[in-house]
């Protein structure tokens, strides 16, 4: 997708990368999205957090339009992302997925080599025989560099990547989305299948990758919301109660709704 330079009324400085009006979305006759009005700022992590069944899955699989693969989604209201409404009739749903991709709760590499879980995305994306193997073999390396799994799998790419611990699986399904150069990385409680050193280290991977990337996150863990994110929308019954900076939110939020979920009192 092309970015566009009627992006956003956000204040000046403030780069939005998506921007929703109105959203309501429905799966068949149930409501699951209410109104939802919001900015997510370019270059930062933004956490959605709320009790179970708030939402939280379903307003981040809209932001790709992934969403329209579990069902009879119906959604009205605007998204854009970088300035472009993600329902316009030119829109690519590929080329929307390759610009907002996705990591999910368990982690889901192909049952093909790590080799080529990195670069399956970009040979999907680019004419047969449009990379040759230097620029492929380039791409994994770098890709590998990014999410720290070079050192441990440099000498065995040709492997399953099916046989790498559940950590190292999660970094590889983030490392094959960064040949695609995504604008916007999404994911979905990204750390809810590994164990602590894991969480420590996926949580740290997402902060660096930060600096290039916008990340939209699902977490039910406060602690990651309040280390790793620098916003936080809470989310409560399909609507957004409140969006704000994460320290505002967990040590002064406005919402008497927010203040009882952070506190423990629901959820
Ligand atoms: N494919 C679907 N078809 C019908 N209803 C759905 C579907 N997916 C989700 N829902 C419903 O939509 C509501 C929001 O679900 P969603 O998964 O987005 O919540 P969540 O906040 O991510 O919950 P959790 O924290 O448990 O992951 C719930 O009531 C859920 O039952
Ligand atoms: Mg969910």
């Amino acid at each position: 997708m092309t970015e566009s330079s009627e992006n956003t009324d956000a204040p000046a400085g403030r780069e939005i990368s998506i921007r929703t009006r109105g959203l309501d979305l429905k799966y068949g006759d149930f409501q699951a999205l209410f109104d939802v009005t919001l900015d997510i700022e370019k270059g930062i992590i933004t956490s959605l957090i709320g009790p179970s069944g708030c939402g939280k899955t379903t307003l981040l699989r809209s932001f790709n339009r992934i969403n329209e693969r579990y069902g009879n989604v119906t959604t009205t209201g605007e998204i854009t992302v970088l300035g472009k409404n993600i329902y316009d009739s030119d829109v690519s749903l590929s080329e929307l997925r390759k610009s907002v991709g996705m990591v999910f709760q368990r982690p889901n590499p192909l049952p093909i080599s790590i080799y080529e879980n990195v670069v399956f995305g970009l040979k999907s994306h680019t004419p047969r025989g449009g990379l040759k193997k230097p620029e492929l073999d380039g791409h994994v390396e770098w890709a590998l560099k990014q999410v720290h799994l070079w050192e441990s799998t440099r000498d065995r790419l040709e492997d399953k990547a099916t046989g790498l611990t559940l950590e190292q699986q999660q970094k590889l399904c983030i490392a094959r989305l960064l040949p695609l150069k995504p604008q916007v990385i999404l994911m979905d409680e990204p750390c809810s299948a590994l164990d602590a050193d894991g969480i420590a280290r996926v949580e740290e991977l997402i902060r660096e990758l930060r600096k290039e990337f916008t990340i939209v996150m699902v977490t039910h863990n406060m602690g990651q919301a309040k280390r790793a994110s620098d916003e936080c929308i809470f989310m409560y019954l399909g609507r957004i109660v409140e969006h704000a900076s994460t320290h505002e939110l967990f040590f002064n939020p406005k919402e008497n709704e927010t203040a009882m979920y952070i506190e423990g009192r629901y959820g």
